[in-house]
């Protein structure tokens, strides 16, 4: 990855509030559905998960409280202090570490892993080869048996997101969704933060190639959030508990019909290494 992209990165959560993004809009789909896919596949605690892009931790903390032994790492001061002070809210247990550092070289030892989750690096490392190099490394430091959790961003998403949430004729949006559709190379010279950060937009089946180029074996490949992320009216299906679980079994029955794999905003692969 450039210097220059990563510099952007930093930057732009910089001034994004990402520790409180999950418990907003629609991206509270997001979140119930990517912990319901990791408790699908997660053996039972004690164990060791390092979470590499795990921002200020919200899936971090979870994972402690449930009796693993988390280290995240994270490019972003903010994020790694934030997850810090939430470890701390939570002593019993805390985090087992929370440290700046990229997911293409982790600082763990090699069989050391039972579980990694990599829910943004996949997405803001442009280049296929540093995507990689970051599974590779997963793969380095899991124990046979060990699992991946690789999350993508549809190559549709920024389609659909102009459509549905009423920026597809914006002018400044015009150029980056051109790009995005033609290349999936998605950056973002406006400014407005709306517009997210350099990233890479796979394509349905895209994803799942690069994790078994890196030597695992694929589990699942399914949509995060299906069409849900799209609702009109998100926030009163959601408040409902009679809507949300209708949403949930929307989604969930969606997994088995690859067809509309692309409609989700975020995609996730699992990957297994063989014993
Ligand atoms: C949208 S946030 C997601 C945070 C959290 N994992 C979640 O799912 O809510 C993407 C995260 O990926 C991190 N990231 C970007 N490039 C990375 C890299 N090369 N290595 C590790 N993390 C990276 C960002 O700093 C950010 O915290």
């Amino acid at each position: 990855m450039s210097e220059d992209s990563a510099d952007r990165i930093v930057r732009f959560y910089r001034e994004a509030d990402e520790a409180s993004r999950l418990g907003t809009g629609w991206f509270q789909l997001e979140h119930a559905r990517t912990q319901e896919v990791i408790l699908r596949y997660l053996p039972p605690a004690p164990g060791t998960i390092i979470d590499a892009g795990g921002g200020s931790g919200v899936y971090a903390c979870w994972l402690a409280a449930r009796g693993y032994q988390v280290h995240l790492i994270d490019p972003v001061p903010k994020h790694v202090e934030r997850a810090r002070a939430a470890s701390c809210e939570q002593p019993d247990p805390p985090l087992a570490s929370a440290e700046i550092g990229d997911a293409r070289h982790l600082p763990h030892a090699d069989h050391s892993a039972d579980a990694v989750l990599f829910l943004g690096p996949l997405y803001h490392l442009v280049e296929r080869e540093d995507r990689i190099a970051c599974l590779r490394e997963a793969y380095r430091v899991l124990r046979p048996g060990g699992l991946v959790w690789g999350v993508g961003i549809s190559h549709f998403a920024s389609l659909l997101d102009s459509l549905a949430h009423g920026f597809f004729d914006d002018p400044q949006f015009a150029p980056i969704l051109d790009r995005d559709l033609e290349d999936g190379q998605h950056r973002n010279p406006t400014g407005n933060p709306l517009y997210f950060t350099d990233a890479f937009f796979h394509r349905p089946g895209e994803l799942a190639r690069e994790v078994q180029a890196a030597g695992f074996q694929i589990l699942e490949v399914l949509p995060i959030e299906g069409p849900g992320w799209l609702a009109r009216d998100f926030h009163r299906l959601w408040a409902d508990p009679i809507q949300r679980e209708r949403l949930l079994t929307a989604v969930r029955e969606l997994e088995r019909e690859p067809s509309v794999l692309g409609a989700s905003s975020h995609i996730m692969a699992i990957g297994l290494k063989r014993s």
